[in-house]
């Protein structure tokens, strides 16, 4: 059996733990990027004393741009490359509805940037509300188009013969008087035609929200109204004309929706970056073929690096043995996805209690949550839920949570 040195090991591991961020007064203040982001991604990406790199995602309740736009855009700022797989935005889990529905109405963001996010979802009709202003302008009678606006609409749509089937909240409003007045007007409609009214209030489109912040940290001293403040203001009005609650259904953080669709992206990226650390591994040995990874002890221990990096494995030689011969003629790459466990712990850094505390603390305790001044949170204040730890900003995260791990 050809023996192998470990020494071959000399670019960085991957660690059993990770993170993930949130976007807004953790990583960016408005326009502005929080200058300690930029150093703490950097030592995430193996540039620490420990040589080792810690997969990390983004969960942000933003969105109003693809995904995509979104990794470029954080990449610029960030100075590394981020990558689409790596961005949770509020409505990226809304994708999972496409099978759902035909004609849906996305409400919010710049001109026509939502339509299109949710077209390359695989929503088939998607209108907006500009698209119903231009069918008829006297549904919000105080806004006129603007130019710009009447780029971005379609023109050849009756409304009063064109049912919406769901409304879709994707990004913050940027005219609330007139997305509110469409909004109730379909709530309140027969099955989602505008001009109609439903006597029993049960005929109108469900309607979904791709978070709930009800304030948010921009580059303004004092938090602005999120989507969930406008979210607070329809159902009030729905009140107030009903006499009932209105049933919303919620993306974002924290609904455990969202919980889960961040742990499939983060196995999935954990998973990337050990396939990649293994490639490294074999291309160190140009001797090495995946037979000899996997058959012979020297190649077993390569394995057993990453894994051991990666989750709770054991390292008892016979176990690997069996586990070897069990998998028989699986690729290296089968090996390890099918024995990458959960990682070890998943350090959330976030601004605010109600969404990002509140999301790390409430679906699994491997999650551990920290929050950080530099956004909604108010030094002195008592944040409604309580973080496992508390700092000035991104940078004093990831630096304690590396200590915390070696
Ligand atoms: O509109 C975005 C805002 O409500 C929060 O974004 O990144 O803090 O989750 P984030
Ligand atoms: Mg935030």
């Amino acid at each position: 059996i050809r023996r192998k040195k470990k020494s071959v090991v000399d670019h960085p591991r991957v660690a059993s733990y990770a993170f993930c961020f949130d976007i807004d007064g953790v990583i960016l203040r408005g326009p502005n990027t929080i200058p300690e982001a930029v150093e703490a991604i950097r030592l995430l990406n193996g540039e620490n004393k420990y040589n080792i790199k810690v997969p990390s995602i983004f969960v942000t309740n933003g969105g109003g741009k693809p995904e995509s736009q979104r990794a470029e855009d954080l990449s610029k700022r960030l100075e590394t490359e981020i990558r689409i797989d790596q961005i949770i935005q509020g409505h990226t889990p809304m994708r999972d509805l496409v099978p759902l529905y035909k004609n849906v109405l996305v409400v919010g963001g710049i001109g026509n940037v939502c339509r299109n996010v949710a077209e390359s979802y695989g929503f088939k009709n998607v209108y907006t509300p500009l698209d119903i202003l231009k069918w008829n302008p006297a549904v919000s009678p105080y806004h006129d188009l603007t130019e710009e606006e009447l780029i971005c609409c379609k023109t050849d749509v009756d409304f009063s013969k064109t049912p919406i089937d769901a409304i879709m909240v994707f990004a913050d409003s940027r005219n609330w008087a007139a997305d509110q007045q469409i909004i109730l007007e379909l709530l309140l409609s027969k099955n989602g035609v505008m001009g109609t009214e439903s006597k029993t209030y049960n005929e109108g489109p469900e309607i979904y929200f791709a978070h709930s912040d009800f304030i948010w940290a921009t580059n303004y001293k004092l938090s602005r109204y999120g989507m969930g403040a406008l979210q607070v203001s329809i159902a009030a009005l729905y009140k107030e004309h009903t006499g009932h609650e209105l049933k919303v259904h919620r993306f974002g953080k924290p609904q455990v929706g969202t919980f889960k669709f961040a742990n499939k992206v983060l196995s999935k990226w954990r998973k990337g970056m050990l396939d990649e650390h293994l490639k490294k591994l074999s291309i160190n040995d140009p001797n090495a073929s995946e037979a000899d990874i996997l058959i012979n002890d020297e190649g077993e221990e390569f394995i057993n690096q990453a894994k051991l990096e990666s989750g709770n494995y054991s390292e008892d030689e016979e176990d690997d043995e069996t586990a070897a011969d069990k998998l028989g003629e699986l690729s290296l790459q089968d090996k390890i996805t099918l024995q990458l466990p959960p990682a070890s712990t998943v350090y959330f850094v976030g601004d605010t209690p109600e969404s990002d505390i509140r999301f790390a603390n409430s679906h699994d305790d491997s999650w551990f949550s920290i929050l950080v001044k530099t956004g909604v949170y108010q030094e002195g204040t008592v944040p409604k839920y309580k973080p496992k730890h508390l700092c000035d900003n991104v940078l004093e995260a990831v630096k304690f949570a590396i200590e915390r791990e070696h």
